[in-house]
């Protein structure tokens, strides 16, 4: 599995953490930064990577930075991009199984690296369940396409 991962430089030493533990768990990586804690700007990473989430190179993205929620916010504004931020790996089951979210955020300054690992566990092993479930994420596109709902 191809998952696009981005993080500014206070998620960067968690990022690479996250690397480390996922990728002899089969999972490849495209990184698009930022490669070092030299300050930087979260919502360029957070696009990069949304790209390519979007666009079907990547079937999941992994978003670090000092809350989870600057860099989120950013990917959201792509189209198709459902980017939800988890501090526990309850929220990360579940907003696959119900929210069919494609990229999962977390914060450094929040959480460490075990949870972390815990949280994108959860993300990978869960599915979207579809069902009553699709209707809303397809109310979603639809506030995100300017339609009526
Ligand atoms: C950077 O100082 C910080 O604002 C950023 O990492 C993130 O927490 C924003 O949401």
């Amino acid at each position: 599995m191809k998952i696009a991962i981005a993080s500014d430089h206070i998620g960067y030493p968690l990022k690479e953490h996250i690397k480390e533990y996922l990728a002899p768990r089969g999972y490849e990586f495209i990184d698009v930064g930022t490669n070092s804690e030299e300050r930087c700007n979260y919502p360029e990473f957070g696009k990069k990577a949304a790209d390519l989430v979007a666009a079907g190179t990547c079937e999941f993205g992994i978003l670090i930075c000092g809350t989870g929620v600057g860099i989120s916010l950013a990917a959201n504004k792509v189209h198709g991009i459902r980017a939800v931020v988890c501090s526990e790996p309850y929220t990360a089951r579940l907003c696959r199984q119900h929210n069919n979210a494609n990229m999962i955020a977390f914060g450094a300054r929040v959480i460490g690296s075990a949870t972390a690992e815990m949280i994108v566990d959860e993300f990978f092993a869960a599915e979207f369940e579809g069902g009553r479930h699709q209707k809303r994420i397809d109310m979603i596109a639809a506030i995100e396409n300017g339609e009526e709902l």
